[in-house]
């Protein structure tokens, strides 16, 4: 179980996070969700153990972990923008980080990673001769092989779309459930958001908005902020699609 207790996080005279409250149990995935600046990928950071919260407690499993160096937290990221390293292949790119890691990763454990995300047939190419959504597999075989306690993903999808970006969604979903991992996956699209997750955050202005299932939040949105600005995109984006094909696709 992870629990955040009044997590805050200020810069110098400016509060960017203020009373962050929120509990999700092992294997659950999470939407952190919100507008541009927020304050998403800074939570995702004080959960990871990058950045330090200012005030506010963090527990794992009912030890106190606030103060947890990050690599002792056992927590892996994937990052926005991948990160990888050009120069390497897939397949380099994905045990990079068991270089650095006393526990045992087996090679039948990584050929899982590789053949669940479909990644067999890229693993000799560079990262430069991969799609978007390749790298993306790659990105996320990288930090599952070093088998982390909680996946933080920031923004996985929003570099793709249409089929790719369904199908990673779903991939997403299944790493969760197969592998009983729980992940937190910031986002800004409240469809994603509500669609892929059991709990979904929402931050306004460094704030909890609403924490709830995702039906609880459609059926009872806490306040205007989330009417707003939530349900009215999913509305207009509804709509669109009713006006140009009609009911059945709405
Ligand atoms: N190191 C820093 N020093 C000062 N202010 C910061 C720092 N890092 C982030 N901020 C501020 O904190 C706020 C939240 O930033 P954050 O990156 O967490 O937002 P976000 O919700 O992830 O936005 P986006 O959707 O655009 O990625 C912003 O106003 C940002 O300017
Ligand atoms: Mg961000």
């Amino acid at each position: 179980m992870l629990q955040l207790k009044n997590i805050s996080k200020s810069y110098g005279e400016k509060t960017v996070l203020g009373n962050i409250n929120f509990e999700i149990a092992n294997g659950e995935i999470l939407s952190l969700l919100g507008p541009s600046g927020c304050g998403k990928t800074t939570l995702l950071n004080i959960i990871l153990g990058l950045t330090e919260q200012t005030g506010g407690q963090i527990m794992y499993n009912n030890e106190d972990i606030s103060h947890v160096p990050m690599k002792n937290r056992g927590f892996n990221i994937v990052f926005q923008d991948f990160a990888l390293f050009p120069h390497l292949t897939a397949y380099e790119n994905i045990i990079y980080g068991l270089k650095n890691q006393q526990k045992q990763v087996s090679k039948q454990d990584i050929q899982e990673y590789i053949d669940f995300l479909e990644l067999e047939p890229h693993l000799n190419k560079r990262i430069s001769q991969l799609s978007g959504g390749q790298k993306q597999r790659v990105s996320i075989a990288r930090t599952l092989v070093m088998k982390p306690k909680i996946l933080l993903l920031d923004e996985p999808l929003s570099a793709l779309d249409g089929v790719i970006k369904e199908s990673i969604k779903e991939r997403i979903q299944s790493i969760a459930r197969d592998f009983g991992l729980t992940t937190i996956i910031v986002t800004h699209d409240p469809e994603e958001a509500l669609t892929l997750s059991d709990k979904v955050l929402i931050i306004n202005d460094g704030h909890v908005a609403q924490f709830g299932k995702p039906a609880d939040i459609m059926n009872q949105p806490a306040n205007a902020f989330v009417e707003n600005f939530i349900l009215k995109q999913l509305h207009i984006k509804r709509q669109n699609i009713y006006r140009l094909f009609g009911e059945q696709y709405a």
